[in-house]
């Protein structure tokens, strides 16, 4: 009782103030997390866990609704039991205000527990491949992921403000932004599907066939769903629905925190949003940084529908 009553904190209004990045190997993640680092990497994960795991802003809420629902049957008033952040803790979330980090509310979750990272391969805690937990891992094209991160920077108040667009695209570049090196994030997951139950999933092809999608996770859970319930999911967590969800909207969470006035959590939900914001040279030079650092690699994204 009391954990829950502690979790309900966050629906209250506190002071905000954004953080500072400081590396961990590497990798730029805000001073708190550094700062809970050990309790992080000694995280005693549960073979029956669930972790989803992402770059920032590839969908990762849009894959924790879908998965919700899955596992609840396409009940979607079961769904709407808490906020999304609740009901799937954020493990490396340590919000520089005095509310309960994503590491307790992990531990106030009963089993079998469905969570969340945004951590890239080399820093998860080393007990989810020790227990050999499952993962779902969700990607995007990093065109549109630049551009999402960048109004999500935008609009929220615990990491810093990101400047001007072109400066924030050469920061994200470089892997000076919170979570590091994209690139390093969707390459280090791709190779560790090969000896991880890894289920590696893309914004583009949710975006293109959601039903498709979500069999196949309902498949690697080893849940069964019907057509009917399949067609509902694809409903409930179409973006349109999602963005008037409060549940999964991020609209409970205090404008101290996330202003949604800015720009809303839900912004657009498409692919190919990026052409509004890149320039050619833009669109150009990251096409060659793509090149260099994943011509080698078998993945592959799409830009457009
Ligand atoms: P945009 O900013 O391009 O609109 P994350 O959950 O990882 O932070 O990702 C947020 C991005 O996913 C935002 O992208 C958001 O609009 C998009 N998103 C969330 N729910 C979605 C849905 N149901 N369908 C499509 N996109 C969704």
């Amino acid at each position: 009782m009391e954990s829950r009553a502690r979790l309900q904190c966050l629906d209250t209004e506190p002071t905000s103030s954004a953080t500072q990045l400081v590396e961990i190997e590497g990798v730029s993640l805000p001073r708190e997390t550094e700062e809970s680092w050990g309790q992080i990497q000694g995280f005693q994960a549960r073979p029956d866990d669930l972790l989803i795991c992402s770059y920032p802003k590839a969908g990762t809420t849009w894959m924790q609704e879908i998965v919700d629902m899955i596992q609840h049957g396409g009940d979607a008033q079961k769904c709407a039991r808490a906020p999304i952040y609740q009901r799937i803790p954020f493990i490396d979330m340590f919000p520089p205000i005095p509310v309960p980090s994503g590491l307790e509310q992990a531990e106030a979750v009963p089993s079998p527990r469905t969570l969340k990272t945004h951590l890239p391969i080399h820093l998860l805690p080393p007990s989810f491949l020790e227990q050999n937990c499952k993962i779902i891992y969700v990607a995007r094209n990093v065109k549109d992921n630049v551009v999402s991160y960048f109004h999500f920077h935008r609009m929220n108040r615990m990491i810093p403000e990101p400047g001007k667009w072109d400066q924030f695209l050469e920061n994200f570049i470089a892997g000076k932004v919170i979570c590091g090196s994209w690139f390093d994030h969707v390459r280090g997951w791709w190779e560790a599907k090969e000896h991880h139950p890894i289920l590696y999933l893309f914004y583009e092809d949710i975006k293109e066939d959601p039903a498709q999608e979500i069999r196949k996770i309902a498949q690697f859970l080893g849940l069964e769903l019907l057509e009917p319930v399949v067609n509902l999911i694809v409903q409930h967590t179409a973006f349109e629905s999602m963005k008037t969800n409060p549940m999964a909207n991020y609209i409970t969470l205090p404008s101290s925190l996330l202003d949604h006035s800015v720009s809303p959590f839900m912004r657009k939900g498409t692919v190919g949003d990026w052409k509004e914001h890149f320039t050619v040279a833009q669109s150009e030079h990251l096409d060659t940084i793509y090149a260099q650092l994943l011509g080698d690699s078998s993945l592959t994204f799409r830009t457009q529908l």
